[in-house]
């Protein structure tokens, strides 16, 4: 899969997509991530990414130009097979388990990454397949959203986690759905003890309580 994130700031992403799981992804030959400097697409000399909104208000509105040059670079556009482009937003669609799962599908991720009061909303209704907000707040930027969306999306690729069955009945699989508790060594801390039942080695037991113990 290859991961392309269209940003003003390309030094956030350098640390943390480098560790733990997400940077075990990108070092296997099948997975590649890009990242591209918005700036470099700006226009005139400044590079300018942004001007006033039209109609008056508050703060900057970054302009279609250059996002539209940007993933023209990439070779991306909307509605192509295997591939999404998405704009982050906190007006956008909710985004949840389920949609890191279909996205974990395609070849193509392309995430753009708004700043300032926003972007135009020309680049919403003709450049990109989904708008998506992580949640019901609002960011400064994109690249948090960003960071998010990735590594649930790379957590998902085959091969990525050591043991694939952690993916198995995990957190929001299903709408309402959040695993049961985990504990481990020691037995006892501070006489706070671990439920007997985990330690029964009665399976049949344990997968009861499991069941009963999460959420739905
Ligand atoms: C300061 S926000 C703009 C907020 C906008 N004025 C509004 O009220 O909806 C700047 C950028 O951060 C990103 N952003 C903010 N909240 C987000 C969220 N909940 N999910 C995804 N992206 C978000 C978007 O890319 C947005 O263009």
């Amino acid at each position: 899969m290859t991961i392309t994130i269209i940003t003003l700031f390309p030094e956030y992403f350098k640390k943390p997509l480098s560790l733990s799981i997400v940077g075990r992804a990108f070092a296997q030959p099948e997975h590649t991530l890009k990242i591209v400097d918005l700036r470099q697409f700006g226009i005139g000399t400044h590079q300018r990414v942004d001007d006033t909104p039209y109609g008056g208000g508050a703060g900057m509105v970054m302009m279609v130009e250059p996002i539209e040059k940007a993933l023209r670079s990439i070779g991306v556009a909307k509605n192509q097979e295997k591939s999404s482009i998405l704009l982050t937003s906190a007006k956008g669609e909710r985004y949840t388990q389920k949609t890191a799962r279909e996205y974990a599908g395609l070849e193509y991720l392309t995430i753009i990454c708004g700043h300032y009061e926003g972007v135009d909303e020309r680049v919403a209704e003709h450049l990109v397949d989904q708008e998506v907000r992580i949640g019901d707040f609002v960011l400064s930027g994109g690249e948090a959203a960003a960071l998010s969306i990735v590594d649930s999306v790379m957590r998902l690729q085959e091969g990525v986690l050591g043991n694939p069955e952690s993916l198995n009945q995990e957190s929001h699989d299903t709408s309402g759905f959040l695993a049961a508790p985990q504990y481990t060594k020691p037995e006892t801390y501070n006489n706070w003890s671990v439920p007997k039942v985990l330690l029964s080695g009665n399976h049949g037991k344990i997968a009861e309580w499991r069941i009963k113990s999460s959420s739905d």
